[in-house]
């Protein structure tokens, strides 16, 4: 019997397609390195809707909450846009995030250099680049009242509210914070405290926070709109960005372009340690379920795999393996390994799904 249990949950689109090359670097982890998990699977978004008309199950919420980790694919797609709201396959998603607390989003982006010519900016603007979002995930206007759509007089009115509590930024940057100290001691905080008070709030919570137990830190503020600016033009000046919850959704696509492609990024959603020590946890690559190439066999699959990379140092206290998966993705890289969304102007014959994963498994066991 093993202790680490961890709940699949591979969605809608490509999630399917790239979760099975995750089994695959499981299955080797317990063959190769008797490293095993208690791996049960089910079901979210519109799969979950398809199935039992909600998208997310009562039951799938108990079995996350009651697991080591949740690895999730991706969920949503055109079959699922008109469905109303409360059912769309989004939702599944959010309710995991918020129910789970999971409030500190980790979205890290690190160019490989085998991929530095793959981004849309000039090589040496992404080369080495290694940072970290932090985007908080469980507040914000994602989840603020009031919000809906109703009439006014005789037009349609649409409401969503950002909203932040003094806790919610203080665990959030505290997140940041923690996180700088084993990188590079940088935090820039992002906001936009020129227009919006919950933006003032935020920077003041951050700065009361930073004067009163992380001073070592060196911490810096932007407003969100410099921040994109200056992320594509000289992104090697961040180390962790700290964020809110819309914010760090469109900053993190927009740090994904940074490394070749939204195919590349992995996402860590933490929640509070509870009393084993470690945080409640969902793992997911930061793309969506790519309607446009599902089924094709044309889907990246890293960003999953590097997802569960994460789980291995977050999770499991499996640092050592964690970091030999992701040396395995660099060496698979580095040896030329291209799936359809890293081939570059001058072309070639890209891998498909299951040969990126299976190349991946193979620099495992080399
Ligand atoms: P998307 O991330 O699904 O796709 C954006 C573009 O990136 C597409 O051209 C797609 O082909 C490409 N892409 C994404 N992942 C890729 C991969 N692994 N390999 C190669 N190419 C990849 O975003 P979208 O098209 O705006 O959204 C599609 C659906 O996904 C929507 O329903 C959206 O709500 C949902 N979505 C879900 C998540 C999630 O589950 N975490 C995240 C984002 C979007
Ligand atoms: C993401 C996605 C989600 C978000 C959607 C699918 C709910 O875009 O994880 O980045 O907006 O947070
Ligand atoms: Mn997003």
């Amino acid at each position: 019997m093993t202790d680490r249990s961890l709940l699949i949950l591979p969605g809608d689109g490509i999630g399917p397609e790239v979760m099975a090359e995750v089994r695959k670097v499981i299955n080797w982890f317990g063959t190769a390195r008797g490293i095993t998990f208690e791996v049960s699977e089910d079901l979210v978004g519109g799969a979950a809707y398809d199935a039992h008309g909600t998208p997310l199950t009562d039951e799938t919420m108990e079995k996350a909450q009651s697991v080591d980790a949740v690895l999730l694919g991706a969920v949503g797609g055109p079959a699922y846009d008109d469905l109303d709201f409360s059912v769309k396959p989004e939702r599944g998603l959010l309710r995991l995030r918020k129910e789970m607390d999971l409030y500190a989003n980790l979205r890290p982006a690190q160019c490989f250099d085998a991929l530095a010519d793959f981004s849309s900016l000039k090589r040496e603007i992404v080369s080495g680049l290694d940072i970290m979002i932090l985007r908080e995930l469980t507040s914000g206007v994602y989840f603020g009242e009031p919000r809906g759509i109703h009439m006014e007089g005789n037009e349609r009115v649409g409401i969503n509210t950002q909203r932040y509590t003094e806790g919610e930024i203080a665990r959030a940057a505290r997140s940041a914070f923690e996180l700088a100290r084993r990188r590079n001691n940088k935090v820039c905080s992002m906001e936009k405290a020129n227009v919006m008070e919950s933006g003032i709030l935020w920077r003041d919570v951050v700065n009361e926070i930073h004067a009163a137990e992380y001073g070592d830190v060196e911490l810096s503020h932007m407003y969100a709109d410099n921040g994109a600016m200056q992320l594509v033009r000289a992104p090697k000046q961040f180390d962790v960005i700290l964020t809110d919850n819309l914010f760090g959704d469109i900053l993190s696509d927009c740090a994904a372009m940074l490394t070749g492609s939204l195919g590349m990024l992995p996402s860590a959603s933490l929640g509070a340690p509870m009393e084993n020590g470690r945080p409640k946890a969902m793992y997911e690559p930061v793309h969506g379920s790519a309607p446009d190439i599902t089924g094709k066999g044309l889907a990246n699959p890293i960003a999953c795999i590097l997802s569960f990379a994460m789980a291995l140092r977050y999770s499991f206290d499996l640092g050592d393996e964690a970091t030999l998966l992701e040396r395995a993705v660099e060496s698979v890289l580095a040896d030329g390994a291209r799936t359809a969304d890293l081939m570059g102007p001058e072309g070639g014959t890209p891998m498909s799904t299951t040969e990126m994963g299976d190349a991946i498994v193979a620099k495992l066991a080399a």
